[in-house]
């Protein structure tokens, strides 16, 4: 399965799927990886794996409309089956998402649909939460809104801070990145307009990390 990865920063999730294609243990190409941000370690992390990359500097851009037809143009150059926003902090609209429909996930620190957009870990901590977690996503035009098709879960521990569980959570996270994109090239994942279907079947709840299906 060819698939393109976005980002902007660390990149320490792709990274864990660059590891995961080494070993073989995910038959996936990746044709590409695109940071709007010229600084991104994950640029690094893609160069030393040979993989193509990108830079596309939304401040270069007159509005959030012709970036988006900038990055389509690119994204479409590697062929890919699959757009992956890994650490990717732009809003896409319309201009990606028309062309790339139901083809592009997101991974959310949060347990969806909880927490849409930023401080996830802060405001888990605020609210009393017993437990955090990350969710994979459909993207739709809807911010952090689109349908949910795997989380991974992690108790929050008492003296947590924001850090701690920001720390515990990532290793997590990377399974669950590495997981779920090998269950899309195993099987036939398409998004409905709130709903998952796989291998023709609806989803009734995400998928969860260390059920047998994600294992
Ligand atoms: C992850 O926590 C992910 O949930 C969020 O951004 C972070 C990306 O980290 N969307 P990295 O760039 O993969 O290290």
């Amino acid at each position: 399965m060819k698939v393109c990865v976005l980002i902007s920063g660390s990149g320490s999730n792709l990274q864990a799927l660059i590891d995961a294609r080494d070993e073989k243990r995910i038959d996936i190409d990746i044709v590409s990886v695109i940071s709007n941000r010229v600084d991104a370690r994950g640029l690094e992390r893609a160069n030393k794996a040979g993989i193509p990359t990108s830079i596309l500097d939304h401040q270069g851009f007159a509005d959030r409309n012709e970036f988006d037809r900038a990055l389509a143009v690119l994204i479409s150059a590697g062929n890919p089956q699959l757009v992956i926003l890994a650490g990717f902090m732009r809003i896409i609209g319309p201009g990606v998402l028309d062309p790339f429909n139901g083809r592009i996930i997101n991974l959310h620190p949060s347990l969806l649909p909880q927490y849409r957009g930023t401080d996830t870990y802060q405001r888990a901590l605020d609210a009393g939460d017993r437990e955090h977690g990350a969710s994979i996503h459909f993207v739709t035009g809807e911010l952090d809104g689109g349908p949910v098709i795997s989380q991974v879960r992690i108790p929050v521990l008492a003296g947590d801070n924001k850090h701690t569980l920001a720390a515990r959570l990532a290793p997590m996270e990377h399974k669950l990145f590495v997981s779920t994109i090998k269950f899309f090239t195993q099987h036939n994942v398409e998004s409905g307009d709130s709903e998952v279907f796989v291998d023709g079947s609806k989803l009734q709840q995400p998928l969860l990390l260390h059920d047998e299906t994600l294992s």
